[in-house]
């Protein structure tokens, strides 16, 4: 087992297979300049596969693959059957929009995939597709369903709520998932990359939100899985279903944080708000031995001492936080 400078031991690994999206989501894409990762430079299914299998015999036990859109990758399925192979990985699990869910479905379902987290931020088509500018709704929820439909389980729907945009919504995705069996959750807008205009009024804490559904329906509240997860989750005392809150802002969640990220052009990332990766590929097309990757993923765990939404927060509450202090990865090429 591999730990940090704070006893972190690495447990989660979240892989980016593209910084590709078919959505342009006005609180996660860059409106700037944004450097497109060219083609050569992205990792091949073998190359993930092996970083996959090394990274699992640190202390890895689970894999997310996210993109920008993972579902824009060609043959997704193909990894998945891979990974899904790997002895000791006890979770393997896909963040997506949805928008490809129902063409892909069956093949990643064949190929070993158990669960999905869905992005939904509304249920009305228009204001879906003002916040993801090119989204369709009604294609998602097909994706959803048929996602339901074949099995996958859980089915986790993430919404991250934005005052002013979404706000209002918060109770029609509430009962909507509980209707129809997925679990709900709620993520603080966070300030992730350059240019999403974040400010803290348009955040709507989780205590806020807690007490939105409070208010409709009884409460109580189970935890962190593993005691590690971003979400906190609570039960509806009726026995419909769960809820969970990603409290990134108002809850950070920094000191159990057990999750490496890999960006789709292999550079190792230690945190969301990360400034720079450590380039695993340009060692990896060396053809290194086993030996010197691993040497090289646990030179930089060991040095990790990221708690970037732990000092937001202490910077918050004395007033002196600025977003733009510090450049940051994009949250498309990071994958969340
Ligand atoms: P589960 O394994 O199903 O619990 O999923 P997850 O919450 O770990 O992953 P998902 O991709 O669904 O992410 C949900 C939200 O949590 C997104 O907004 C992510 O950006 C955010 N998130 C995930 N991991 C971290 C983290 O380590 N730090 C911060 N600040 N946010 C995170
Ligand atoms: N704040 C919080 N969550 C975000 N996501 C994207 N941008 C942000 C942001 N600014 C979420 C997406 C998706 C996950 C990968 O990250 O909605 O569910
Ligand atoms: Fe939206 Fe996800 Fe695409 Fe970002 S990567 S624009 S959050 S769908
Ligand atoms: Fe982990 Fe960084 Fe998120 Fe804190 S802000 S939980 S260190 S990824």
């Amino acid at each position: 087992m591999l730990w940090d400078a704070y006893n972190r031991p690495i447990k989660d690994l979240r892989i980016s297979v593209t910084d590709r999206c078919n959505f342009r989501c006005i609180y996660c894409m860059p409106h700037d300049e944004y450097e497109w990762i060219d083609k050569k430079e992205i990792l091949t299914f073998e190359e993930i596969t092996r970083l996959a299998k090394l990274f699992v015999q640190l202390g890895v036990n689970k894999i997310r693959l996210t993109g920008g859109e993972p579902l824009v990758r060609r043959n997704l399925e193909l990894l998945i059957a891979q990974l899904s192979s790997i002895e000791g990985i006890k979770d393997l699990c896909l963040t997506t929009n949805g928008a490809l869910l129902a063409d892909k479905v069956e093949a990643l379902k064949t190929a070993g995939l158990k669960r999905i987290n869905v992005s939904i931020d509304t249920l009305s088509p228009e204001k879906f597709r003002q916040i993801t500018k090119r989204g369709d709704l009604t294609k998602v929820l097909e994706g959803l369903f048929a996602a339901k439909s074949r099995g996958l389980h859980p089915i986790k729907i993430n919404a991250v709520i934005e005052r002013g945009v979404n706000d209002d919504d918060i109770l029609d995705l509430v009962e909507f998932s509980r209707e129809n069996g997925f679990s709900m959750r709620f993520i603080e807008y966070m300030d992730v990359g350059n240019t999403n205009s974040w400010t803290s009024e348009k955040l709507v804490s989780k205590k806020e939100i807690l007490e939105r559904i409070s208010a409709r329906f009884a409460l109580r509240e189970v935890g962190r899985e593993n005691g590690s997860a971003p979400s906190v989750d609570y039960e509806f005392t009726d026995g419909r279903g769960e809820v969970g809150i990603v409290a990134s802002v108002t809850e950070p969640f920094c000191s159990a944080c057990n999750r490496a990220r890999l960006t789709a052009d292999g550079k190792l990332v230690t945190c969301l708000f990360s400034s720079v990766g450590h380039d695993l590929k340009a060692l990896l097309r060396g053809e290194p031995r086993d030996e010197e990757i691993f040497e090289f993923i646990a030179g930089v765990w060991k040095k990790r001492q990221d708690r970037y939404s732990a000092e937001r927060l202490e910077a918050l509450q004395s007033s002196s936080y600025d977003p733009k202090n510090r450049k940051k990865i994009e949250m498309i090429t990071l994958g969340g």
